[in-house]
């Protein structure tokens, strides 16, 4: 059986953004699944992590299907990134090194192609899907979420770029992604783990709003509405006469009462939404948050951490409560509700 140490040469001369120690572990990874695996791979670039990967696939049925928009992506941040049409040199890559059999490229934006994956590849379940692609916080939990959908039970998902550095997947990874996987393995900033069951779905989100459209502080809650990569439905209107339109909704969701005055993050709503929607049992969460110095943080990790909160004296009643501490505030309290337990 081929050992990682008679290709690294050949992977070494792949250009790419992989930490040294990650293409062994892709490798490993790879050739530990069975001989019909398939895999996944989003964030392909020039084909330094698929070269690793296809070079476990050699002499077996395995699968590697990468995706990518090959094309002019962060050219401005990152000017190294700015070849167009990268597409052809990782064919070249793949073609020199003999791995042409094994690696299918599925040129798209992920959100996209993943979503057609069953037109695409005809459903086919995956064994192990390696999310390096769109850095952006919403771009690697739409990811997360979609991969999730095509792993098989007792599959490897692995997320690149967990670090404090790149927040999208550093916030995914910890906030979220580590929680549902089990058998958890490191390699510097490469972080994997196994779906041990399938997972719940996700809640639609209604937001409630005190307040009018034509109030900027209120639109202002839109532009933030926007970034979110799941369901949500938005009610605005006068003191008190919200939430009882809601008796229209007949579907469990998430009711999250918004004042106009808050400061969510992107981040911080996804991750209340997920454990939520996941964690029936979790009751209640409270959030560490120092928005309120965010000027002074501007450009910076806000600090900001959810941890399982108490039990309510009425855990049966409207028992989703949510607690924000801020650092210069007192707590105040919010309401989160699952519709069925409490309205
Ligand atoms: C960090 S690079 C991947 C590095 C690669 N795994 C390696 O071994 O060097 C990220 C890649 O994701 C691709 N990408 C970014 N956003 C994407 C999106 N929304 N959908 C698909 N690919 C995307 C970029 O074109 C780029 O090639």
């Amino acid at each position: 059986m081929m050992d990682y140490s008679r290709i690294r040469d050949r992977v070494d001369q792949v250009e790419g953004y992989m930490i040294p120690g990650q293409e062994k572990f892709l490798f490993d990874k790879v050739r530990s699944l069975p001989e019909d695996a398939v895999i996944l791979e989003i964030g392909a670039f020039k084909g330094r992590s698929t070269v690793a990967m296809g070079y476990a696939c050699v002499g077996t049925n395995r699968k590697i299907y990468s995706v990518d928009i090959w094309f002019d992506f962060w050219s401005e941040e990152y000017p190294d990134l700015c070849d167009r049409n990268f597409l052809s040199i990782w064919e070249d890559n793949i073609c020199r090194n003999g791995l042409r059999d094994y690696a299918i490229p599925l040129r798209g934006i992920s959100h996209d192609v993943l979503s057609r994956w069953k037109v695409l590849t005809g459903g086919i379940p995956v064994d192990f899907a390696f999310i390096d692609g769109s850095h952006r916080y919403p771009d690697v939990l739409r990811d997360f979420i979609l991969a999730c959908g095509i792993v098989k039970k007792s599959g490897w998902i692995a997320l690149h770029d967990v670090v404090e550095t790149w927040p999208g997947p550093f916030l995914m990874w910890h906030d979220i992604a580590k929680h549902l996987l089990t058998n958890r393995e490191y390699v510097t900033t490469l972080a994997c783990g196994q779906k041990s069951s399938p997972f719940p779905s996700l809640l639609p989100i209604h937001f409630v709003t005190e307040g009018s459209m034509t109030d900027p502080a209120v639109r202002r809650l839109a532009e933030i509405y926007q970034t979110l990569p799941f369901l949500w439905h938005w009610h605005v209107g006068g003191k008190g006469t919200t939430i009882p339109q809601l008796s229209n909704v007949h579907e469990d969701y998430l009711l999250w009462q918004m004042d106009k005055d808050e400061l969510w993050t992107t981040e911080q709503i996804c991750t209340a939404c997920f454990l939520f929607s996941w964690y029936e049992e979790k009751k209640a969460l409270s959030c560490l948050s120092s928005y309120l110095l965010e000027d002074r943080l501007k450009g910076r990790l806000p600090k900001r951490r959810f941890v399982p909160f108490r039990d309510l004296e009425r855990p049966r009643l409207l028992s989703k409560i949510f607690s924000p501490l801020f650092s210069s505030h007192r707590p105040r309290i919010r309401k989160i509700v699952a519709r069925n337990e409490g309205i």
